[in-house]
């Protein structure tokens, strides 16, 4: 039987239809008012879950999803949904200017906001001495020199200025700093460390508050990374991603401190250690990163993986299901694939939907990173701000640097008050691999990764800060090995150390001594009978206890980055030396580790440090 409906429902009927036929009719833009994610008036944590509810799981492992620079370009992480690129250390456009580096910066975004959600991505780079991996940025010391300063509020500054140098080139995000605490200088990346005992790395944490500004959306904030956590610096033999085998209560007195001032200061981001901790990778550390960063510690921002770091975990190459189940449902929120991005999203998807990963933790790390993402006011300003590019190695941040090489300058050995030396008259001879070098004097992490020898960005190298600061009657020589020094000279400045490196190519088990070509260029000077200053460019304190009687100062200035005239400032007096040791310098290799308070009996203890 056919139940006809009255007329009257039909016309209702007919306006129910119209009303939706109008609706659909009109495009999206013209009815639907703007998603409430797009409204910045409204807070952080709605304009999260409004967008979270528009996303699919393939947009939330996107944003998971942190590839390298050179493995996607804009076109093919706006494509792939990637939420995140980094420039691994080195890994610049051409040419390597900070204008191209806005551009390319630029490039992402404008593809990113182009997608249906328009979610920005986050771009992060090693900026963990000055904006490092750009030709003509301001390059401060390393901090090894930093914690020699002990001043937390020039560190802040210095964390200032980087950020304006890196918001300049639009990046918004600093994997600094490094908040590891060096327990044995034979590990190749004792110089990312402000020192040996929690105290230093944790006031220098102000570093952060200088990054990320008083607030995250205000000019020139990028978001800050304390890394790595956790015991990257307490491992056995100072192996670089080697095991860090202590009881909880030593990981917890030593090396968790400058990650709890770090978060106190809101911190943006951790990123987590290649290392174990008594023999459990650290990417795997549901403990660690849930339970305490998270949990105890009530770290509300988002957790990064290292370098492919979740390949480690099976001890094979590459990366397998198993490999990112674990390392997510550990506590991870993004992971640095870099290469195979595709692969790692199709495994996570995988995980997700055989419910090995469940979907809350998925929620849960797009919940963490958008909401740095809308903190940072990347979907109201995705752009670089060009108002910061003029910053880049400006006078003003150069000063800066000068002011931190003075103040890093620890004064070990003074005989005589040979120290500070006059400026007026006679002949000054200057030697030494390290004296005339910019590459040398600034380290690894510096254009490229490793860093190299050579006038690899343009700054004041030690000796030309000597030439600069002495009277136009002083004559000074340079000769890199020695040669042609005689009595006539009032004094020889030798500048000695390492050449650069990082991570693990720095690790130095065989020995911390001079190298050959340092031990002849000083045999040659002291056997002239001139006063021999001795100054160690390094990234940590170096075996020299046999040489050092035949010398009659010596002077750490670590690795002082571009601006060298900041030595000469103390050798000549204009500033006194004021630093002190933020290592305990061993009298042997042997000795390693060697730290303030185990007993033993080194050349200079540890917060040593003369002064005029
Ligand atoms: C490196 C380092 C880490 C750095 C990351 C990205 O392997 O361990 O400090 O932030 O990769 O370059």
């Amino acid at each position: 039987m056919t139940r006809w409906f009255p007329r009257a429902a039909y016309s209702r009927l007919a306006l129910v239809l119209a009303a939706v036929a109008c609706t659909a009719a009109v495009p999206p833009t013209v009815s639907a008012a703007p998603a409430a994610y797009r409204d910045s008036s409204l807070p952080v944590a709605y304009r999260v879950d409004d967008l979270m509810r528009r996303m699919s799981l393939r947009d939330k492992i996107g944003q998971m999803t942190q590839a390298e620079r050179s493995a996607a370009d804009s076109n093919a992480a706006a494509a792939a949904g990637i939420g995140s690129i980094l420039s691994g250390g080195g890994s610049a456009p051409s040419p390597n200017t900070a204008q191209a580096w806005a551009d390319m910066y630029d490039t992402y975004q404008r593809a990113a906001i182009a997608t249906p959600l328009g979610i920005p991505i986050i771009y992060g780079v090693d900026a963990v001495h000055g904006h490092n991996n750009v030709h003509g940025a301001t390059i401060f010391p390393h901090n090894i020199g930093l914690g020699a300063t002990g001043d937390p509020e020039l560190v802040e500054r210095i964390g200032r200025a980087t950020a304006e140098e890196i918001a300049g080139t639009g990046i918004d995000w600093d994997f600094a700093p490094c908040l590891c605490v060096a327990r044995d200088d034979r590990w190749g990346r004792t110089y990312e460390s402000f020192g040996e005992t929690p105290e230093r790395p944790a006031a220098m944490a102000s570093v952060v508050s200088g990054l990320q500004g008083t607030s995250l959306d205000g000019p020139a904030s990028v978001l800050a990374t304390a890394k790595h956590y956790v015991g990257d610096g307490g491992t056995t033999g100072g192996d670089d991603q080697g095991n860090t085998e202590v009881s909880e209560q030593e990981l917890r007195a030593v090396h968790l401190p400058p990650f709890q001032a770090a978060i106190e200061r809101g911190v943006g981001s951790v990123m987590i250690s290649f290392s174990s901790w008594n023999g459990v990778k650290m990417h795997a550390n549901d403990y660690l990163i849930n339970g305490l960063l998270k949990g105890e510690l009530g770290f509300t921002g988002f957790v990064v993986s290292d370098w492919q770091a979740i390949d480690q975990l099976d001890g094979q190459e590459g990366f397998t299901a198993e490999e990112v189940r674990t390392s997510i449902n550990a506590g991870l929120d993004m992971i640095m694939v870099p290469y195979d991005y595709q692969k790692f999203m199709d495994l996570l998807r995988a995980e997700v939907e055989a419910g090995r990963v469940p979907m809350a933790r998925i929620d849960d790390a797009n919940r963490r990173i958008l909401t740095k993402k809308f903190e940072l006011g990347l979907f109201e300003r995705p752009f670089a701000d060009r108002s910061f590019t003029g910053t880049i190695g400006s006078p003003e941040h150069r000063e800066t640097a000068r002011e931190a090489v003075r103040e890093s300058l620890v004064l070990l050995k003074n005989d005589g008050n040979v120290l500070p030396l006059a400026k007026d008259g006679g002949k000054i001879f200057v030697a030494g691999k390290n004296a005339d070098d910019i590459g040398n004097q600034s380290g690894g992490w510096t254009i490229s990764w490793q860093g190299s020898s050579g006038p690899i960005t343009p700054g004041t190298t030690i000796r030309q800060g000597i030439q600069q600061a002495v009277s136009p009657g002083t004559e000074v020589t340079y000769e890199r090995n020695g040669y042609g020094i005689d009595n006539s000279y009032r004094a020889a400045i030798a500048v000695v150390g390492e050449t650069p490196y990082a991570e693990g190519a720095g690790d130095r088990p065989g020995g911390l001594g001079l190298d050959d070509e340092d031990k002849a260029m000083l045999a040659r000077l002291e056997k002239s009978g001139v006063p021999v200053i001795v100054l160690t460019v390094a990234g940590r304190p170096l075996d020299i206890a046999a040489e050092l009687p035949a010398w009659s100062a010596l002077v750490a200035a670590w690795l002082p980055g571009t601006e060298g005239a900041g030595v000469a400032d103390v050798l000549f007096g204009d500033h006194g030396p004021t630093g002190t040791l933020p290592m305990t310098w061993m009298a042997g290799t042997d000795q390693q580790p060697i730290n303030d308070g185990d007993g033993q009996r080194p050349l200079f203890p540890f917060g040593y440090g003369l002064s005029y």
